[in-house]
Formats: C-alpha cells, structure tokens, sequence
C-alpha cells in the first residue's frame, strides 16, 4: 500500500462511473493543427486555447463525461476571462487527466513500427501534474498491422514502456491509463485483428505484472477487434462486439476496474453502436468490469467541424458535443439507439 493507494482506486473507479466516459481532448499540437487544418481553422495557439474552453464549458459536461485528457499546453491555459481550464474542469465535475507520452517515434531496426517515447523525467513531471490538479494520465502505443509486422521486438518494447509508465504514474497519484492501439488502418481481416490485439494484450499485462502495477488502480484503453478499413470483408457490429469481449475476456484481469475505449478512426455512429452491443445484457453479463469510453475524433469531430473557428457558431458546436457524449453515455449503459442520432439537442 502507498500513500496513494485508496485515492487511486476510487479515481479509477470514479473515471468508469455508470453512464460516464472520458472526452480525450490531448491531440499534440501537430495533431490538433492537422485536425483545424482539415476544415479550415488558423493553426495557432489561440484556436487551440479557444477550441479546448469550448469544449470544457460545454453545459452539463459532467453529466456525460468522468473526465478529461488534457495536453501540456491545455493543462496551462485560461478561459476569455482569466480562469484557469483546471477550475473550470472542477466546476463541471469533471476529473483533471493529462498525456505525458512524447509521440510515438520509429522502432530501429524495424521498418514501419514505432516505439513510444516519454519516460525519461516523467517522476518529475508527473509531480508536476499532480500539483495542478492531475488525478490520472495516459500514454498510448500504437501497433501497426502489416506484412510480417507487429514484431514481438515491437509489442515487447511498446508494452515495456508502458509498464514503466503505469508504475511511475501509480507511485505519484496519478491512475495511469493504459493504451495500446493496434491501428485500424490497412486491409487485414478481423481475424487478424484478433489476433494481434491478443498478443498486445497478453504483453502488455505481462509486463504490467512484471513492474508491480496495482490493476485495480488502471484504466485499460484497447482498441476493437476489427477489420481493417481496406479489407474488403468488412466486419459486422456484431462481430466487432463479440471479438472484442472475448479478446478482453481472454487477456484482462477482472480486478480492472474499467475499459474505455478509442475510437481509433470509426465513424461517430459507428463507435456509439459498438459499445453499445458490448454492453447489451448477453455481452457484458460475462464481464467484470465497467466498459465505456475515452473518445477524442467520435465525441469532437462534428462540433469541430461546425465550429470552423468562428465565434458565432459556439453555442451550436457545443450542442454537438454534448449530442456525441450524451449518445456515448447511453451506448456505455447499453441504452443507445440510432434514433438518438435525429435530437441534438442541448439538455
Ligand atoms: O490516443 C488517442 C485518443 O485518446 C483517442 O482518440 O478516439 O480519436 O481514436 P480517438
């Protein structure tokens, strides 16, 4: 037991709370210029403050959403008028969360792989966190299918930093969430799929056990088992929630409190239907833990694209997020149904 041992268990228990999931809001700069580039909006800091304060003072945020994933630059930003994003956050119920990987970088030696990077200062930087208000982290590894490709070089690597991650985040207070995402992109089958995602999963725990990590103090956040965009047999949303449990099944340990997931390129309604089969009474009766969300492009992309930068269209960018995270939330508690897709309306 350590000093933080009680208080990570209930912020990771709080992270998964019934109805509630996590907005991932901790795109790097590059990725969030990509992200404004795509419709238009001005690349600078400034946007992003704006865009990020649109997002956290969106009414009735903590209804929906457990907590945020913030980026270095976020976690030190102020609202129009002077008020820290971190009281704001507070105010709306909503927990502090922070990305403290450094992106992920090319594997040498290996050919279309990457390797995470970050640890190096992270105690530090972690204490920092803490300070400002940060109750829990994430860092994500990203597995690439392709010809001969994951390596075990390359799952072991991944899942090794991310073991010292979740064991240096456990040490400082922060719940560590754990990310390995095998990439959607390419055209292999879900059966592929399946397979990957069950030798990530098997290492990735290996390696979490090997460091001491607290499972009861985590947050896992997979990806789907999934075809990949190109392959022409595309999968059923049946298929895609059956694999994806008995993947989990397969490889978690049932003293995770949670698994939120990425929704790693689907469609908004897509990612909705998903989780929302996974926790229809036949699927989650065989689960231990909670199952949930932490969505960054299928909770923000509509009202990102409404808002285009522009002052006048706040309000109605914010009624869309609000839409995505409410339909989100029901599809967490197996309660969503495309009907939900016809009212955006702000509660
Ligand atoms: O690291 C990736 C994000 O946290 C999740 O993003 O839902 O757009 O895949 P996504």
């Amino acid at each position: 037991m350590s000093q933080y041992t009680e208080e990570l268990r209930s912020t990771a228990k709080a992270m998964v709370a019934p109805n509630k999931g996590i907005l991932a809001m901790d795109e790097s700069n590059r990725t969030c210029n990509k992200r404004f580039q795509k419709v238009g909006i001005d690349t600078t800091e400034e946007k992003r403050r704006q865009y990020r304060q649109l997002l956290l003072t969106t009414p009735n945020l903590g209804d929906y959403i457990s907590g945020a994933i913030l980026y270095d630059e976020t976690i030190r930003q102020k609202t129009d008028d002077g008020k820290p994003f971190t009281d704001v956050m507070k105010d709306q119920g909503v927990i502090i969360g922070i990305k403290v990987d450094t992106g992920a970088k090319d594997l040498a030696g290996h050919p279309g792989e990457k390797v995470t990077e970050g640890l190096d200062g992270l105690r530090d930087r972690i204490a920092e966190y803490y300070q400002m208000g940060a109750r829990f982290a994430k860092w994500r590894a990203v597995i690439t299918i392709g010809d001969g490709i994951p390596t075990p070089a390359c799952l072991e690597a991944n899942a090794h930093a991310l073991a010292r991650y979740a064991a240096l985040c456990q040490e400082g207070g922060l719940v560590p969430i754990v990310e390995p995402e095998v990439l959607i992109d390419g055209d292999h089958t879900i059966d592929r799929c399946h397979e990957v995602t069950n030798q990530t999963l098997n290492t990735v725990f290996n390696q979490l056990y090997a460091q001491g990590v607290a499972f009861d103090q985590m947050v896992l956040k997979p990806s789907m088992v999934i075809a990949g965009k190109q392959c022409p047999q595309q999968s059923t949303p049946q298929e895609v929630a059956e694999r994806t449990i008995q993947c989990l099944r397969d490889n978690v340990p049932a003293s995770v409190p949670g698994i939120a997931f990425l929704s790693g390129g689907q469609t908004v309604e897509q990612a909705a239907q998903h989780l929302n089969i996974m926790n229809s009474e036949s699927l989650i009766s065989q689960c231990p833990w909670r199952i949930t969300f932490s969505y960054a492009r299928a909770i923000q992309g509509p009202g990102m694209e409404h808002w285009a930068g522009d002052a006048n269209n706040v309000k109605k960018a914010q009624e869309l997020i609000q839409h995505r995270a409410q339909c989100n939330s029901a599809a967490s508690m197996g309660k969503y149904s495309p009907d939900m897709e016809k009212q955006p309306a702000m509660a």
